[in-house]
């Protein structure tokens, strides 16, 4: 469905999407990441658990929220990859503190 073009550079980095280890082209977002290696919903919503995914890509929609790095209700499209990083969908509500 997605295919990345040819940025020359050629950098990866490795991340965790929900405790599998992939590599990725450095530079893109989380949320690109990973619709290129799992293609299903980032979170489900707090009231129905109904599916969402990312929609608009550009901060608008909040449709994109994750945990990364241990951080809930991120929005997985306005952060970039990192090498390391631990990135999980987030499922209803985040926990309160
Ligand atoms: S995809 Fe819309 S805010 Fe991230």
């Amino acid at each position: 469905m997605f295919k990345r073009l040819p940025d020359g550079a050629g950098r990866r980095v490795t991340v965790s999407i929900d405790g599998r280890e992939v590599s990725v082209a450095a530079g893109v977002s989380v949320a690109a990441a990973v619709l290129e290696h799992c293609a299903g919903p980032t979170r489900t919503t707090p009231v129905s658990g109904g599916p969402r995914a990312p929609y608009c890509m550009m901060g608008a929609c909040f449709e994109c929220l994750m945990q990364i790095d241990g951080v809930p209700n991120r929005q997985a499209c306005m952060v970039e990859v990192a090498d390391g990083m631990h990135i999980a969908r987030q499922k209803g509500a985040r926990a309160p503190d």
